[in-house]
């Protein structure tokens, strides 16, 4: 059984998702006799209700700023929602009424999906997001097919740069999740921008190429995908993601062992374009995936799961790179960033990180600050 540490956490309390797990194992734990079972039944629900009463007292407020109720912001909320850790998610977005209604209709699915998260939305009022542990941000226009995510600077620097500035006047605490694209180099200007301490500020870039690898691999091995593990870093751009084959595995067992080098080469390439082949097929950027890997972020944040996800994040020295924010694996905590893993790297994947790196390189010398 879990240790009831987390029970302590600050600066908030987890919320039901946090610690249903240790429920769960109290329950199947229990023998429950199919003579006694009603009784065992209703005697396990009211004392799950007293603990839950009695959690309750002890309970903060976590809340989640999305800023951009687009396909993406919206399925970000949606996702956080419905795993119910966290007590309040505000929808930002400038097109008038519109985050107001996406908040409602997800409102709606409130007592169908189960969720008890209470979701609004404002038209550009940010007084609305004051207090915010968390803010997504994931304004500004998404590419269209054929475009790359480098393509968008021009327009979503000036959007991502004000809506940081907002964010941050009305809560200097926040923790700021970066999804808008070209990510790495508009993480990179929240960084150089927002005054906030560099573990604060997390690009939102490796935990979804990391799931398009697994589904890549997945099918490649013929597997389900809860059969595989791995990891992209480096950008997140067709050319700079560096999926770490050499890591993968399934259960244990090095991928490379099961797959054909042509196999692998597909598996590779495939992921690095993975965005791109959904914006050919949707017309413009995919939403449900993004949305997924944000979640699982912000539950890390709100949870303190001390969980390694890779996130594009500011380097001093690691990875052998400074002052840019490329995707590397990170412990990601209720203070943001705990600490960043250093994986070690074959020669070819160091340089791949590198060339990589000059990209992005590249891009952020676009900015103006
Ligand atoms: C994608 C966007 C979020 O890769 O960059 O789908």
């Amino acid at each position: 059984m879990k240790s009831s540490k987390s029970f302590n956490f600050e600066p908030f309390e987890p919320l039901e998702q946090c610690i249903k797990p240790t429920f769960n194992i109290l329950f199947t734990n229990n023998v429950i006799s199919t003579q006694n079972l009603q009784q065992e039944q209703s005697f396990i629900l009211k004392f799950v209700a007293l603990i839950e009463i009695v959690l309750s007292f002890n309970h903060k407020t976590m809340k989640v700023t999305v800023v951009g109720a687009g396909a993406v912001g919206a399925s970000c909320a949606e996702y956080i929602a419905m795993k119910n850790f966290c007590s309040e998610v505000v929808l930002v977005d400038i097109k008038e009424g519109f985050a107001e209604g996406k908040a409602m209709d997800l409102m709606q699915t409130a007592s169908l999906n189960g969720f008890d998260t209470k979701i609004t939305g404002t038209t550009g009022d940010y007084s609305k997001t004051a207090g915010s542990h968390v803010a997504v941000i994931t304004s500004g226009i998404p590419r269209k097919p054929g475009m790359t995510r480098e393509e968008l600077i021009g327009i979503n620097a000036g959007i991502v740069k004000d809506v940081t500035a907002n964010l941050v006047k009305h809560s200097p605490e926040v923790i700021i999740i970066v999804v808008s694209n070209p990510m790495d180099t508009m993480a990179y200007l929240v960084h150089k921008t927002s005054g906030l301490p560099k573990h604060k500020i997390i690009g939102m870039g490796g935990a979804l190429d990391s799931a398009r690898f697994k589904y890549r691999m997945a099918e490649a091995l013929g597997s389900p995908i809860s059969d595989v593990d791995g990891m992209v870093i480096a950008a997140h751009s067709d050319t700079g993601m560096l999926p770490l084959l050499s890591k993968a595995t399934r259960n244990g067992v090095p991928v490379t062992e099961f797959l054909s080098d042509e196999q692998q080469k597909y598996v590779v390439e495939e992921t690095k374009v993975g965005g791109a082949t959904l914006t050919k097929l949707l017309g413009t950027s995919a939403w449900y995936a993004p949305g997924a890997a944000v979640s699982v972020m912000v539950q890390a944040i709100a949870c303190d799961q001390k969980k390694m996800i890779p996130c594009s994040l500011m380097l001093d020295g690691e990875y052998n790179e400074t002052d840019i924010c490329l995707g590397v694996p990170a412990i990601i905590g209720k203070n943001g960033v705990e600490k960043i893993v250093n994986v070690t790297l074959t020669a070819a994947e160091q340089l791949k990180f590198a060339e990589a790196a000059k990209a992005v390189r590249e891009v952020n010398g676009d900015l103006k600050f």
